[in-house]
């Protein structure tokens, strides 16, 4: 039998708390505030700009949006940035990535005041989450830390291994599940393109997460009975559906089934996870900014 770890009852535990949270800073005068920026027209960034503008008003988030033409020079970009690192309203600030190409990311990410980068992704905060003293955790591997947690999947001395060495999610994720804590303490490895051996490895760990970007790559022969497979993929496919596309996880999830003792499922797994640690950091960052306690989940 293999667990589903429901992430859309996870994030809306998440979120309800994060309205008591909300409470504790409106007491104070205080409304969280988050600014999406959006340089892409590209579909699905759109969807994911607009969904998460949505989470803010249904918790209680100020959020403003700014759209800039992809076509428009990289300085647009950074000008906006500027302005909102100096508006007191705006407490979080997240660019939806990928930027057009002639603008540089990693320019993009240090312009963004660091107490405002709730994406976590500014090399300062960086750079905390791998010392041990971070401030916003980026909000992916934090949701699967979370995750794990609500299904009392201990990391505590668990082998795990992360297909994927991204920035947003396999780098940070690792630097989270070594460290020295409750939520930690696992032994890491981190799998790419170049490893020798994949499924050897994959098939070694407690825990398995997928977050290598291709559609359906993990399958049982690569899983350990009873292990527990995160799937953080969400690729568009595709298929002969109204949209013409469908979505799917880096796990076949077909075939794991009955192999993993837990996985998540795609979509209704990480994905809300990532949503609703947005929100957790907005507050976060709120309480910071304005020098008010408030309790986090
Ligand atoms: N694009 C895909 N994932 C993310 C994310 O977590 N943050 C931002 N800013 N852009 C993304």
């Amino acid at each position: 039998m293999t667990t589903r770890i429901d992430g859309e009852a996870v994030a809306a535990d998440v979120r309800d708390s994060l309205t008591d949270s909300i409470a504790e800073l409106e007491a104070d005068g205080v409304t969280p505030g988050l600014a999406t920026v959006l340089m892409s027209d590209d579909p699905a960034s759109e969807t994911y700009v607009s969904m998460k503008q949505r989470d803010c008003a249904e918790v209680g988030i100020d959020s403003t949006h700014v759209e800039i033409d992809p076509d428009a020079p990289a300085e647009a970009l950074y000008e906006t940035i500027d302005d909102l690192n100096t508006d007191p309203d705006v407490h979080g600030i997240l660019v939806q990535m990928p930027v057009p190409e002639h603008v540089d990311e990693r320019r993009v990410l240090r312009r963004i005041d660091p107490i405002k980068d709730v994406d976590g992704f500014h090399p300062e905060n960086v750079g905390r989450l791998v010392a041990g003293d971070d401030r916003y955790r980026p909000c992916t591997p934090h949701g699967v830390q979370k995750l794990l947690a609500a299904y009392d999947i201990d990391t505590d001395g668990a082998d795990a291994v992360i297909v994927g060495r991204s920035n947003i999610v396999g780098k940070p994720l690792a630097n989270l599940l070594v460290q020295k804590a409750a939520d930690g303490n696992a032994t890491v490895t981190v799998c790419h393109s170049h490893t020798e051996d994949l499924a050897e490895k994959t098939r070694s760990a407690d825990i398995v997460v997928a977050a290598a970007g291709i559609p359906e790559f993990i399958d049982a022969g690569m899983i350990r009975e009873g292990a527990t497979v995160v799937d953080v993929g969400i690729n568009r496919v595709d298929a002969d559906t109204e949209k013409g596309y469908e979505l799917v996880g880096d796990v076949d999830h077909d075939s794991v089934s009955g192999t993993a003792g837990a996985l998540t499922p795609v979509p209704g797994g990480v994905g809300p996870m990532t949503r609703a640690m947005l929100l957790y950091n907005t507050v976060d960052a709120a309480g910071l900014q304005t020098d008010t306690d408030v309790s986090l989940p």
